[in-house]
């Protein structure tokens, strides 16, 4: 049997999806309109065998999340368990932590996947290829092609041609070494355990000679630069490298992204979550997502790659392109909204427009990582797009143009470029 662990993080992870992740944990943030963490277990709820999905985490367990939990254990049927960390354990640290959790009942090999990505997870895939090599390695690592600049930003791998054996893994190096980056979704035996229990003796032993004591704890291992480059370099792993779509959702701008990447794919796996022209109803373009909860008068015109979220109000005559309209928003009539992502509650008023650029996080485009270095240019905001936080009131008639607004503010003018807080 087989089990899958996804690592979604803690409350001081994710800044880059700031302000939108002060208001709910970045992993229940809707991408095409479902928590992001939940195309994971819908990926993973199809694989034969599958018997039981980890969450690992250093959030406190809160209402949201365990509502969350109950009702994908509900749809899905299959047993979904969330698992605190004490502290923030590192990528490999975690499952390390509750390594007697994942292995019980006996698995025979068990996926490991970031919460923070974007993927059509091609699980059985990598399950067909981990068989025709059993025995022979502890991780299969699911790869793809970047270019050469934006190879940097992940894992690289180097892996010999004819076998698909990772020959190096260096995280983020400073000069490029492959275009095949790591995807943050594995496949591992138990074994692997074994290598991790190497270094966090190590870890340990190195604690107990330091003088004075630095805290560090032993428990907190990465596994891409502790335990990745070793077993590399001790020919324990192989990459499976995929040519369908895959993203990281680092970024809020990701996030559109994302939506545009799994609404697509809803084509093939949920045509039902497409919104389709009805009788009465708003004009679509392309995919979008409507909850059915929501309220949209028919003059108004949606898409492409839009979701509207849980009890949102549309006015008449309202263009919505390339955005996430988060749950109770009200966008009244004759707004526009592009490449922007409005948050829960918030308000935008007649005639009123918020814009954004689209920030595109290919790893065949290169694109800017968001950090101090690039988000500010003479004294502005870069262009990216427009979030509005939670509860934020757009007054009637204002152009709101590249900025991001924190939640709880009513805004009395026009915006550029700036981060209103
Ligand atoms: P950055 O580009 O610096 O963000 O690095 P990265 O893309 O390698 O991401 P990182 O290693 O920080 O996180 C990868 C995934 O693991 C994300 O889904 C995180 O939420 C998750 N993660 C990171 N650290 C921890 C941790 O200590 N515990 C758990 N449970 N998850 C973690």
């Amino acid at each position: 049997m087989l089990k899958a662990v996804v690592l979604i993080g803690g409350p001081q992870k994710g800044t880059r999806f700031r302000p939108l992740s002060f208001e709910v944990p970045k992993p229940l943030f809707p991408v095409a309109g479902v928590p992001m963490v939940q195309h994971h277990i819908e990926a993973c709820a199809k694989v034969p065998d599958m018997k039981e999905i980890i969450l690992i985490g250093f959030y406190q367990p809160n209402e949201e999340l365990n509502r969350f939990l109950a009702s994908a254990q509900q749809e899905f049927k299959i047993s979904i368990r969330y698992l605190q960390e004490f502290a923030a354990l590192g990528t490999g640290g975690g499952i390390y932590h509750f390594r007697d959790q994942i292995l019980s009942g006996g698995p025979t090999a068990f996926f490991l996947m970031n919460a923070d990505v974007c993927s059509e997870f091609p699980l059985e895939d990598m399950l067909r290829f981990h068989r025709q090599r059993e025995g022979s390695h502890c991780g299969i690592i699911l790869g793809t092609t970047a270019n050469r600049k934006q190879s940097l930003n992940y894992g690289c791998i180097v892996e010999n041609q004819q076998t698909n054996e990772v020959l190096h893994f260096v995280e983020k190096p400073s000069t490029f070494i492959s275009d095949i980056i790591n995807c943050g979704i594995y496949l591992f035996t138990p074994e692997i355990f074994s290598h991790i229990g190497t270094v966090f003796q190590r870890n340990q032993e190195e604690r107990l000679q330091e003088e004075p004591p630095c805290g560090r704890l032993s428990e907190v291992i990465r596994l891409e630069q502790d335990i990745f480059t070793k077993l590399a370099a001790q020919k324990q792993l192989y990459v499976y490298k995929t040519q369908h779509f895959w993203s990281q959702i680092k970024s809020a701008g990701s996030a559109i992204y994302a939506s545009r990447l799994y609404l697509n794919r809803y084509h093939e796996t949920h045509p039902e979550r497409l919104a389709t022209k009805q009788e009465g109803g708003p004009k679509i373009i392309g995919d979008v997502f409507i909850h059915p909860t929501a309220n949209i008068e028919p003059t108004a015109v949606l898409g492409p790659n839009v979701s509207i979220g849980k009890g949102v109000t549309i006015g008449a005559g309202v263009r919505l392109r390339e955005s996430i309209v988060l749950h109770g928003a009200t966008l009244q009539d004759h707004c526009c909204v592009l490449n922007s992502i409005v948050g829960w509650d918030s308000a935008i008023g007649k005639w009123a427009r918020v814009e954004g650029t689209p920030s595109d996080p290919n790893p065949n485009d290169p694109y800017a990582k968001i950090d101090s270095e690039t988000l500010f240019r003479d004294g502005g905001l870069t262009p990216s797009i427009t979030i509005l936080g939670c509860n934020v009131n757009i007054p009637s008639e204002v152009i709101i143009r590249n900025s991001i607004v924190l939640p709880h503010k009513d805004l009395n003018r026009s915006f550029k470029n700036q981060i209103i807080l």
